[in-house]
């Protein structure tokens, strides 16, 4: 039998997601060794491989056939933009892509101004400001600490994930529009969900009756 291999997004969601396997009575011990700085995890009796990449490099794994599975933030599956089945959502993970900024911010929203939006999420925020709001804006693409960008006026607001507020409280911001609910999802390969259709199923169930229970 052929290993199913599942690309994890390394950190909280692949600790999680590993935890989960575990109590399905699939586990690996290596990936619990705090101090590992392995990226392949194996279990020979079900046959099933994990590998921990980087958040949005998992959907590329996923869609080349390199994990038949893999679990990731549904952030990087709408940024990515890649084609596979998003088959599960595992609810957790859970926080909200906004646009945020200063409360002055608010009314240039609604104007419909030319704004420029700072987000490392360049194709998400475009999409929602071309066609969702149909507002013409510049993207300023950042990787991280995006907060910096309206307080330091290198754009006037910011599209990004706020998960308790706090990052956006302590530093004068404020959740100015909504733009949709995130998670932790399972996807699938398009050829893998039909040449591994019930080992795939099977563990999705197993899954599910999981987390149901939690
Ligand atoms: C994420 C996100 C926000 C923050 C939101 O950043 O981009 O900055 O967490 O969480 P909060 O609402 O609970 O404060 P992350 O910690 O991944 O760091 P980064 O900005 O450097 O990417």
């Amino acid at each position: 039998m052929r290993y199913l291999t599942f690309a994890l997004a390394k950190g909280r969601l692949a600790k999680k997601t590993l935890a989960l396997f575990e109590q399905m009575g699939i586990a690996c011990e290596e990936a619990k060794d705090p101090n590992t700085r392995k990226l392949i995890f194996t279990n020979e009796e079900h046959k099933i491989r994990f590998f921990l990449s980087k958040a949005s490099d998992v959907p590329t794994y996923v869609e080349y056939g390199a994990a038949d599975v893999g679990v990731v933030g549904k952030d990087t599956i709408m940024e990515e933009g890649r084609n596979l089945y998003e088959v599960m959502d595992l609810g957790f993970g859970k926080c909200t892509m906004c646009v945020c900024g200063p409360e002055s911010a608010r009314e240039l929203l609604s104007k419909n101004e030319i704004i420029r939006v700072a987000s490392k999420y360049p194709n998400i925020a475009k999409n929602y400001f071309n066609e969702k709001k149909n507002q013409t804006v510049e993207i300023i693409k950042l990787n991280g600490s995006v907060e910096l960008a309206p307080i330091v006026d290198l754009s006037e607001v910011i599209v990004d994930i706020v998960e308790t507020g706090s990052t956006l409280r302590e530093n004068g911001l404020t959740v100015l529009e909504e733009i949709c609910p995130l998670s932790a999802r399972v996807v699938v390969n398009q050829v893998s969900l039909k040449m591994e259709h019930e080992r795939i199923r099977k563990i999705l169930n197993q899954l599910n009756e999981i987390i149901n229970q939690e």
